[in-house]
């Protein structure tokens, strides 16, 4: 079986994020030292399909591993969900001599690979994605990094909101995971953490909470939220009318997604790239890498997709009373 691996591809897919650039180098650069052939495949699925690739050698991961986004390009791609465009791809992948590929995304690029695997094509996943949504992993490519970038807007909210005596609304991403505004609410030192998982649309249990914070003498009110609630600026309207205490929602976007990665990012997404490559050659398919109590793993994808993951319940008691 490993001997019959000569030429691999790599594509990124669905949102991307940092540390992307250092998974497709990883990659790129380990598959090189084996003696095999990699083509880069740009925009994801939609790129397989239209056949945009190209040959990639060590020089074109150059100077990458520090940049946000990823080189590749990335798609949605509503084709490759049909089992059409899924042995198109494979036929493609035969087309070009490709004998496996590397897909770095979350769940639904996960599903893509699968469908590829049954069409006969060996694909290893790498989870790609801010959301830290991926259950059969600790870790996700590009977490870290968003989570830096929030909490050091957060920071800066924070200095505005104090002088102002002011409460602030801070939404942050994380589709509807909650991982993203956890950290934060316990980095930023929120008074009121908002997670999809947990929330009960109680918002007079918020409006009390600020009466009784500003009895205290608390100079600013601090409500970190989660994109899987949202509306946070009908929330900031409806809080300040209740509460009498000026109200700012502010949505941090799109920037949580770009960015330089941080040294876990590039570090992490450099091994789970080299570790990609090294299983494909040990004839493995149809896996996800993932990261588990200290050590890098794999997992079959539909185990991985059939996964629970929830907030941890010891941490989210733990963010309420600090
Ligand atoms: P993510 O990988 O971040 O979860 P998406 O859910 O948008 O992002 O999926 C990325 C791409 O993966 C989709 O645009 C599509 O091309 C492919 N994909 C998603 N779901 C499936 C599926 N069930 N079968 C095949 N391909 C899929
Ligand atoms: O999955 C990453 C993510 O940024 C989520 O946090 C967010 O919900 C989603 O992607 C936004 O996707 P799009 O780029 O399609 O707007």
């Amino acid at each position: 079986m490993a001997n019959k691996i000569k030429t691999i591809g790599v594509l990124t897919s669905g949102g991307d994020a940092p540390g992307m650039n250092a998974a497709i180098r990883s990659v790129v650069r380990t598959a090189l030292a084996r003696g095999l052939s990699v083509k880069g495949i740009n925009r994801g699925y939609q790129g397989l399909l239209n056949e945009d690739m190209f040959d990639m050698q060590s020089r074109d991961v150059s100077d990458i591993i520090q940049k946000g986004g990823t080189i590749l390009g990335t798609a949605r791609c509503m084709e490759f969900k049909t089992p059409e465009g899924q042995k198109k791809g494979a036929d493609i992948c035969r087309k070009h001599g490709i004998d496996g590929i590397v897909v770095i995304g979350g769940d639904g690029s996960y599903r893509g690979a699968q469908a590829l695997s049954r069409n006969g094509i060996n694909t290893i996943g790498l989870p790609g994605t801010i959301d830290l949504d991926i259950a059969c992993t600790e870790y996700t490519i590009g977490f870290d990094t968003a989570v830096n970038t929030a909490m050091e807007a957060i920071d800066k909210v924070k200095d505005t909101s104090s002088s102002h005596e002011r409460c602030s609304i801070i939404e942050v991403m994380g589709r509807n995971a909650g991982y993203i505004a956890l950290w934060c609410g316990v980095a930023n030192g929120a008074e009121d953490i908002l997670l999809p998982e947990k929330y009960d649309y109680n918002e007079q249990a918020i409006i009390n909470n600020i009466i009784a914070t500003r009895k205290k003498g608390k100079k600013h009110h601090l409500i970190i939220n989660a994109e899987g609630i949202g509306h946070s600026t009908s929330m900031a309207r409806r809080i300040e009318a209740a509460t009498g205490m000026e109200t700012r929602a502010t949505i941090l976007g799109y920037m949580q997604r770009g960015g330089s990665p941080t040294a876990k990012d590039r570090y992490y997404a450099s091994i789970m790239g080299a570790y990609a490559v090294d299983i494909m050659l040990q004839g493995k398919t149809n896996r996800v890498v993932g990261y588990q109590h200290g050590e890098f793993t794999d997992f079959d994808i539909e185990e991985a997709l059939n996964m629970e993951k929830s907030i941890d319940e010891y941490q989210y008691e733990i963010s309420k009373i600090i």
